[in-house]
């Protein structure tokens, strides 16, 4: 991958050639190993299967025409590809991409000298786009619609607003939030698309693939065993393919099967739903605090001394899915499947008075 330096002395911006895709600073994973494994083509992309084909027809239209690509959203939890996927569609369109996210854009000048570096036909992602404020977000706007920047200089009486024509580019938006974003931006998305879960037989695809890339020997249901607690999210499979690796290389011959799969994962006590200690402890302690809900978000990221935005972004998703936790006006319910999947006796809805 190369990474053209940054010369123009532009901060909080990854500027990447054709497809590879780095993320932005501000999410800590482990961004070599995910670079090495991304997908770089539809092809290799698993998944996603009616977002992947109404892309591609997208993509050959903009190429048939000659024009850039229309502004893009792509909303949904996270770990399920939306960089990747953005990364996807760079290379297929044969151009650069420079990704950033919404936090690191916290000064005017942030987006402005991102703005206008752009190059034509290159593709700016911005991440966490939910996150941009607002004088961001109106800087966005005529450069989004008219691929100009509007600025205003000189003292309030004798102030001239400043028209500078910026190349033609497409903002390619990620968010976990859709619901946050102003409708003002949201409207001058051309295309907006939701990312949805894997399904097992997908994740198990997602692993085999990225145990062949590491060179890791893994068998049929090896890979079906860690693809069923990967909790529908690709970004989980991947992280657990090497951790399952580290263990048969360790503790057996090496090779992932099922039954080593489901050893460490047990160890890992990543259970046969793919919840980890976080998510029981967040059930359990609906459950046993506050009778199964409903209770606030505030109030139980307050008892697990947990940040509210990773019980609503990383937990709750994936428990909501998989029908473990229900949302109403008044809160977080644990569900009767939650019950059930802890071994808790649910109590009975109704108590009578008699
Ligand atoms: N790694 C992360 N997401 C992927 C996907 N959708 N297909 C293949 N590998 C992936």
């Amino acid at each position: 991958m190369a990474i053209i330096s940054d010369d123009d002395g532009l901060e909080n911006v990854s500027r990447v050639k054709k497809n590879p895709v780095v993320k932005p600073e501000t999410i800590e994973y482990d961004t070599t190993f995910e670079n090495t494994i991304r997908p770089k083509d539809f092809d290799s992309y698993i998944g996603q299967s009616a977002l992947k084909e109404t892309l591609k027809i997208t993509l050959e239209a903009a190429k048939k025409r000659g024009k850039s690509l229309d502004h893009m959203l792509f909303y949904g939890p996270p770990g399920l590809g939306k960089t990747t996927i953005a990364g996807v569609v760079a290379a297929q369109m044969g151009v650069d991409i420079r990704i950033t996210s919404a936090p690191a854009l916290e000064r005017p000048r942030d987006i402005i000298g991102i703005l206008m570096s752009l190059k034509g036909g290159e593709i700016l992602f911005i991440d966490e786009i939910h996150r941009l404020n607002k004088v961001a977000e109106e800087i966005l706007y005529p450069a989004m619609e008219d691929f100009t920047l509007d600025m205003t200089t000189g003292k309030v009486q004798t102030a001239k607003t400043l028209r500078i024509p910026l190349p033609k580019f497409t903002l390619i938006g990620a968010t976990t939030k859709a619901g946050e974003l102003s409708s003002p931006l949201r409207d001058r998305f051309g295309i907006i698309n939701r990312l949805e879960f894997y399904t097992t037989e997908e994740l198990a695809q997602v692993v085999k693939r990225t145990a062949k890339i590491l060179e890791i020997d893994i068998t049929e249901e090896g890979a079906k065993a860690i693809a069923k607690r990967s909790r529908g999210t690709p970004r989980i499979a991947n992280r657990l393919v090497k951790r399952v690796s580290d263990f048969a290389i360790v503790k057996f011959d090496g090779q992932i099967n099922e039954e080593v799969a489901n050893y460490s994962l047990n160890l890992l006590k990543i259970d046969e739903f793919g919840l980890d200690n976080t998510d029981r402890a967040l059930l359990n302690m609906i459950i046993e605090k506050y009778d199964g809900g409903p209770v606030g978000i505030e109030t139980i990221a307050a008892a697990l001394s947990e940040d509210v935005r990773t019980i609503e972004d990383v937990c709750e998703p994936y428990l909501l899915q998989a029908g473990l936790l229900q949302r109403t006006p008044r809160g977080r319910k644990v569900s009767p499947e939650g019950y059930r999947h802890l071994g808790i006796k649910m109590p009975s809805e109704q108590t009578s008075l008699f």
